[in-house]
């Protein structure tokens, strides 16, 4: 018997780019970063809602790109939100597309929407061909301060959030901060939870720096969101890229602080309930967990909850109380399916400090079942 264990790497470049308007004649960045692959042709896609919101734009994409080097060969507008990664409609329509406008792996499809769309149609790009290149113009908040950034895609499958997907670096990321504008102000609000969820993760004094614009950050004050997003996203994005496990096949997760409950909430609520505030229940559920637990300090949580309170994130919802038929809370299952998602031994993260986390591969019933119970008497409850 033989056996040759040869190393492989394969060296990407994770692009990731900040700009205003970066469809007006003037901005060169887009045209720049096609220009660089050396790629022809290209598709686009575009979220409904945006189109709706932007009335003009597709008409600025087409002009655009008529000045540069790739010739753009259909624009659809699709609707997005979580219906469109519910089946696979819009993955199957990437397809067709693809394969009937001759889209090869050197042209790109440029995707344009909020983090569900992107994710979709990222998962349709990834496979068609085994991978066309990927331009992701994510045009909400969370999209731009974590999901958007990532290298992950997929759509929903068996009640499932993203059993389907995979982990493809998108050819370039242009966080366009004018998309921001047209969204609605409680869903770019609760889409910070993202920034509070890596600061707390990953660094202490951009924690500070939320807690101390808090209010602005409550208002979408432009300069503090812009600042937030772009330093959430350059977070996440280094995770990736020097964090050592860009493609998660360890057991550890630290950008997935508060996510194992969040998205069994979601499952829980038929997906009514949003990623953004099941990810603001699930972290104030860890927090609190992380107090029980004796890691972190009371102090400590109290700075949480007051950065929480004063940006309007949701610290509770009806279905953390949600029995199953055996009459165990069924928030509980979570912890299982959230081990058999990331293959491996159970890893969640706790909190030391803002800043400083820890794994546990373990976490207590009865000490969950005593933070929802304290989390029920604050009245800062999730209507949908
Ligand atoms: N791939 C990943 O690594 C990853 C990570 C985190 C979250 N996600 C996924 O991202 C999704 C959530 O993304 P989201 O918070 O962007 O929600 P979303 O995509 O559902 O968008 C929220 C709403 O805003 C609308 N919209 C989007 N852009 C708009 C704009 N500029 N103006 C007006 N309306 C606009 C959408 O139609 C939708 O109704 C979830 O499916 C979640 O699972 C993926
Ligand atoms: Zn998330």
């Amino acid at each position: 018997m033989e056996r040759f264990d040869l190393p492989l790497s394969v060296p990407f470049t994770h692009r990731v780019c900040f700009t205003h308007d970066a469809f007006s004649a003037g901005n060169p960045l887009l045209r720049e970063i096609l220009a660089e692959g050396g790629g022809r042709r290209a598709l686009v896609y575009l979220e409904e809602a945006v189109a709706e919101a932007w009335p003009t734009l597709p008409q600025l994409i087409t002009d655009y790109l008529s000045a540069s080097s790739v010739q753009l060969h259909s624009l659809h507008i699709m609707p997005g939100a979580e219906v469109c990664k519910a089946d696979d409609n819009l993955v199957r329509h990437v397809w067709d597309q693809i394969e009937r406008e001759k889209i090869d792996r050197h042209s790109y499809v440029l995707c344009l929407g909020g983090g569900a769309f992107l994710d979709a149609v990222g998962f349709g790009a990834a496979t068609a061909h085994r991978g066309v290149r990927l331009v992701r113009f994510p045009t909400t908040t969370l999209s731009q301060d974590d999901s958007g950034v990532g290298v992950k895609n997929g759509i929903n499958a068996f009640g499932k959030k993203n059993w389907i997907g995979s982990f493809s670096v998108p050819y370039a990321v242009i966080n366009d901060f004018t998309f921001l504008h047209s969204q609605d102000p409680e869903i770019s609000r609760l889409g910070l939870i993202e920034a509070i969820k890596v600061a707390l993760v990953k660094d202490a004094e951009f924690f500070s720096w939320i807690e101390a614009n808090a209010t602005a950050l409550a208002t979408l004050e432009k300069h503090a969101l812009e600042e937030c997003i772009q330093r959430s996203a350059l977070w996440h994005a280094r995770h990736i890229t020097l964090g050592g496990d860009p493609f998660e096949m360890g057991s550890s997760r630290p950008l997935d602080f508060g996510h194992w409950a969040a998205h069994k909430l979601e499952q829980l609520s038929g997906f009514a309930l949003s990623h953004a505030a099941a990810v603001a229940v699930g972290l104030w559920l860890d927090v609190c967990y992380s107090v029980k637990s004796g890691l972190l300090r009371e102090s400590d949580a109290c700075r949480i909850k007051k950065v929480l309170e004063t940006m309007g994130m949701p610290m509770f919802d009806p279905h953390l109380l949600e029995l199953d038929a055996s009459g165990e809370l069924a928030l509980l299952a979570g912890l299982e399916e959230f081990r058999e998602h990331l293959g491996g031994r159970l890893t969640v993260l706790l909190l030391r400090a803002p800043g400083d986390s820890t794994d546990v591969h373990h976490m207590d019933h009865g000490i969950i079942s005593g933070c929802i119970k304290d989390m029920q008497k604050c009245n800062n409850l999730v209507t949908g």
